[in-house]
């Protein structure tokens, strides 16, 4: 399988799921979001909708509103908690995190064929030893990724459906962001756009001794 460092030392796997484990894995989210179903997140203090829609699978997910951002343990529209991480999904952190303990959030994003995302820096984890992993289905988006001040030149690569990218060492702290998709350019989705899934540590494992921030527990 090739393996990429074209930059930074962050890791781009083309083609890590075949079309067949793409197709899989789609089916297992279509059970997420009868469970959890995508949302529209609102950015901190203005409440200005994002163009993305998301939702989350694992013990924690990633959520952002006029509060802030934070994690919680529950979809903040139905308020259950969120449903497992697909085996595919755990699969993937096992082959690529090369970190020893499981991924504790899968933010999934959807963008239609005008969604993007903003640069930033995902740092809402009180854990950055352990690298962010995402998985790419559907359109092919332009992913733009520079280094760990925002000021840093950037370089634009395109993420297509099946490809994994890593963000770890020095890396883990990289400004990125999505400019755009190229709608049409998957046939994964019957509806177009783009499915992205971040897998995350958020808290240090206890046994190394520390409390995580940013994370609202259950009652
Ligand atoms: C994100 O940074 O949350 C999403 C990145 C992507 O869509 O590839
Ligand atoms: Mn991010």
């Amino acid at each position: 399988m090739a393996v990429s460092r074209p930059l930074f030392g962050f890791r781009v796997v083309p083609g890590y799921l075949d079309r067949a484990a793409q197709e899989a894995l789609l089916a297992a989210l279509r059970d997420v979001f009868a469970s959890a179903p995508l949302y529209t997140p609102r950015l901190p203090r203005t409440g200005k909708p994002m163009s993305v829609r998301m939702s989350n699978c694992g013990p924690l997910g990633w959520i952002t509103d006029e509060a802030g951002y934070r994690y919680q343990p529950r979809h903040p529209e139905t308020g259950r908690p969120w449903p497992p991480m697909p085996q595919t999904v755990l699969a993937a952190w096992e082959a690529l995190a090369d970190y020893p303990h499981p991924p504790e959030s899968c933010l999934i994003n959807y963008y239609g064929p005008t969604a993007k995302m903003g640069l930033h820096q995902d740092r809402d984890e009180h854990d950055f030893a352990a690298p962010v992993v995402s998985l790419s289905l559907g359109d092919t988006c332009l992913f733009r990724i520079g280094g760990s001040s925002r000021g840093d030149p950037t370089r634009t690569i395109r993420l297509a459906s099946g490809d994994a990218l890593v963000l770890g060492g020095k890396a883990r702290l990289a400004y990125h962001g999505v400019d755009r998709i190229l709608p049409g350019s998957s046939t994964l989705l019957a509806e177009g756009g783009r499915i992205n899934l971040t897998l995350r540590r958020v808290t240090i494992p206890k046994a190394l001794g520390d409390q995580p921030r940013n994370v609202a527990h259950a009652p």
